[in-house]
């Protein structure tokens, strides 16, 4: 089964399992790294991770003309189904099978209020187990945490997780991360969008791949990795 991941700047991911096509967190308008337009997106499955602006993005618009489900938290989820659009509500610590894989929300330490003001609930980073076994991690965004221990004890193929600092971890804690992950590849992101989360991806791929065995794979918007080699 083919699988590709594509960052799209900031954290907006693209997913192809198979013939499903996912986006996670998809923030196109005034993104001013997006190397696409909202319009030009396609999804069948949109992610969301927590109910920041950055992250809730243009999904109603994609998800409306796409058809395609929304899966979040549950107050996120119920906060799309207010707007008439399907949506599929999990929880931290549960898993569900979904046709592009087993889909489990992992604990995230940030915020998640919505862009009205409404209660996002907890923010999630997502644990996706492939239908033929790949494990992608995309943390979200978040603080470190000693848990990511647990999460990497699953054995991490691909971990995403963010570098940029000031509302993230920065490189320094992402660097710990690794450690406590141990993914085979590690994709930065959250960085580089704006002057406040400016970092060198490079430099981290250098610290990380002299202090830890996992590959670092700094891609750039638009960029894509695939996951069968
Ligand atoms: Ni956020
Ligand atoms: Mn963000």
């Amino acid at each position: 089964m083919k699988t590709t991941f594509t960052w799209y700047g900031h954290a907006t991911l693209g997913l192809t399992v198979g013939e499903h096509k996912l986006l996670v967190d998809p923030f196109f308008t005034g993104n001013p790294v997006a190397p696409i337009t909202a319009d030009e997106a396609f999804a069948d499955f949109i992610l969301i991770t927590h109910g920041h602006g950055d992250h809730v993005g243009d999904a109603q618009a994609i998800a409306k003309r796409n058809n395609a489900l929304i899966i979040s938290n549950f107050e996120i989820a119920g906060w799309f189904a207010e707007q008439g659009l399907e949506s599929h509500a999990q929880h931290l610590g549960g898993g569900f099978h979904h046709p592009f894989g087993y889909l489990k929300l992992t604990l995230a330490l940030h915020g998640s209020a919505l862009p009205d003001g409404g209660y996002g609930g907890n923010p999630a980073g997502l644990l996706l187990t492939t239908p033929d076994g790949k494990k992608i991690y995309m943390a979200g965004d978040t603080g470190l945490f000693g848990d990511m221990q647990l999460i990497g004890d699953e054995g991490i193929d691909l971990a995403v997780i963010p570098i940029g600092d000031n509302y993230t971890m920065g490189p320094d804690d992402a660097l710990r991360a690794v450690k406590l992950l141990r993914p085979k590849q590690v994709v930065p992101i959250h960085y580089n969008t704006w002057p406040l989360i400016e970092q060198d991806p490079h430099a981290w791929k250098a610290r990380v791949e002299a202090e830890t065995s996992a590959k670092v794979v700094v891609l750039k918007p638009g960029e894509s990795l695939d996951l069968d080699s």
